[in-house]
């Protein structure tokens, strides 16, 4: 295992490297990228969303198909093979977890499939996850429930209702929407900076919370911007236990996403980075690349004309259950998310949708491994230049 002088994370018995590699859908991270954050002792996570993309056999059979019930079975038929396939490259080291978007219409399969197929944990977040201890029914033993929150409000009223089903999160991401990548947990863009979401903040209220309700301590995992072993050590301590971090393992070698993606991200500066509204309803933040900018150009009048009549899914996919194209909200962005989302994996850099978090990277514009990545967020040793 990698040397650390941070303490290690204890979940479900185990004791692990205290670093999540943040889940990141569509398809940039499975079971490559989570495979071998797993193997160095830390927890790796797949996406659960439309992880065909990856599986020609199965992407093929969801093209111009019609039937929602062959795209849902393909889709978790490719969660299956990652899962399998992401425990046979971790070889019993660290865990294997599936990040599921409580926005995404078929999370309740998701996280069943997750079960089946062997997953230590389920990290879920886009969303309350009110029902999360429902999904894995059976599973409680062998399954670690991590819910992901932005607030204090959202972490009370998530604890007390899963109190009252007798059962706790082993763990709780906290992501702060001014630094994460991808879709963000703040009501609308303008809201990110505001400093209720502040890990300092935020860290001392649920304390507060957990004495509040008479529980004992669980581990809190801030999760947004943190890129070296100085930002982990503040956060630590502020009483975390572990960090998540998204953009630096999205663009490792290991990353399962196509090189132009990794390179989109590793060369993006800072004024390239820009936060907007999805269609999930969520402000997301994003790299501004050609498909962007001209989205960005027709946002407004997209939105004003937007009407439940006009309405439709693009796919017949309908992966999200409240989508603004599909619902024809004028409050939510107006596109297809997962058309967006799958041409960046796929390196298509004119018509993708490239999803960053904020901050600089761990080695600049450097593609890195998975192995030099964790050492150097662990131990602060920067490694040789190849
Ligand atoms: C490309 C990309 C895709 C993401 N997709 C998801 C996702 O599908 N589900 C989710 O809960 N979080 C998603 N995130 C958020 C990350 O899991 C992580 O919490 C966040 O990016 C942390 O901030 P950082 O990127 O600054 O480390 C995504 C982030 C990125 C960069």
């Amino acid at each position: 295992m990698i040397k650390t002088e941070l303490p290690l994370l204890q979940l479900r018995h185990r004791q692990l490297l205290p670093i999540i590699q943040g889940g990141m859908g569509v398809g940039i991270s499975a079971h490559s990228l989570a495979g071998a954050v797993a193997r160095e002792g830390a927890i790796g996570t797949i996406a659960s969303v439309g992880l065909a993309i990856h599986h020609p056999d199965l992407y093929a059979k969801t093209q111009r198909c019609k039937d929602r019930s062959i795209i849902d079975q393909a889709n978790l038929e490719a969660l299956d093979r990652e899962i399998v396939a992401a425990r046979s490259l971790a070889a019993g080291q660290g865990m294997i977890a599936v990040n599921v978007m409580k926005a995404v219409d078929r999370y309740p399969e998701h996280a069943r499939q997750a079960c089946e197929s062997g997953a230590d944990a389920i990290i879920m977040g886009a969303g309350l996850p009110f029902d999360m201890p429902d999904l894995i029914k059976g599973y409680e033993d062998k399954v670690a429930l991590i819910p992901i929150l932005s607030e204090e409000r959202g972490v009370r009223a998530v604890l007390k209702r899963w109190m009252r089903k007798g059962i706790l999160p082993d763990a709780i991401v906290l992501e702060h929407p001014r630094y994460a990548g991808g879709h963000l947990g703040a009501p609308n863009p303008q809201d990110i900076n505001n400093p209720r979401f502040d890990f300092k903040r935020i860290l001392v209220e649920i304390v507060n919370v957990f004495e509040s309700l008479k529980i004992d301590p669980i581990p809190l995992i801030p999760a947004g911007g943190i890129n070296s072993l100085e930002r982990i050590k503040e956060v630590f301590a502020m009483g975390a236990s572990a960090v998540q971090i998204g953009t630096p393992f999205a663009v490792t070698r290991e990353g399962d996403a196509h090189i132009n993606f990794k390179n989109i991200l590793l060369k993006a500066k800072p004024e390239d980075i820009v936060t907007f509204m999805s269609t999930a309803g969520l402000p997301a933040r994003a790299v501004l690349t050609p498909w962007l900018k001209k989205y960005l150009q027709r946002e407004e009048k997209a939105r004003e004309r937007a009407t439940p009549e006009r309405a439709k899914c693009a796919i017949w996919a309908e992966c999200l259950t409240h989508c603004g194209l599909k619902d024809g909200t004028p409050e939510a962005g107006q596109f297809c998310i997962l058309t967006q989302l799958e041409q960046a994996v796929i390196g298509n850099v004119e018509r993708g949708l490239f999803f960053r978090g904020s901050e600089a990277l761990p080695f600049g514009e450097e593609m890195r491994s998975v192995h030099e990545t964790l050492t150097y967020l662990l131990s602060g040793q920067m490694p040789k230049l190849a």
